[in-house]
């Protein structure tokens, strides 16, 4: 008997890091991307709450979006509504909220390097 394999079309991570991304916006965008994507039924979608993933913007949080290799800096609930709706729905990236930290050419080939050390306490 096979099992059947669960995929899905988007991978958004979060950074939630306690005292750093999180308390900068991170755990209320993964909050609003989750309600979106639950109000909407959107299934194929999956977010993930994350500890750092090494950038650590001075303002806002940290969302990776895969298999688009497109990161943001968020620090607003409907900023995190826009990029469901403008980049995992309609499929266009918000490019205003880009980190200015991964060169938008590297975002684009899905080949973005994080060169910044962490500042969190991870
Ligand atoms: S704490 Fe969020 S990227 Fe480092």
């Amino acid at each position: 008997m096979s099992k059947e394999i669960k995929t899905y079309r988007k991978h958004v991570f979060v950074c939630c890091t306690e005292g750093c991304c999180g308390a900068r916006g991170g755990e209320a965008v993964y909050q609003a991307l989750r309600a979106e994507f639950s109000e909407r039924k959107i299934t194929d979608v999956l977010v993930t709450r994350t500890q750092c993933l090494g950038l650590c913007p001075e303002a806002g949080a940290t969302v990776a979006v895969y298999p688009d290799g497109v990161w943001y800096v968020v620090s607003k609930v409907e900023e995190g509504t826009e990029i469901a709706r403008q980049h995992l729905i309609a499929g266009h990236p918000v490019t205003r909220l880009l980190s200015q930290e991964i060169s938008l050419e590297a975002q684009r080939k899905g080949a973005g390097h994080v060169e910044k050390a962490c500042n969190c306490a991870q």
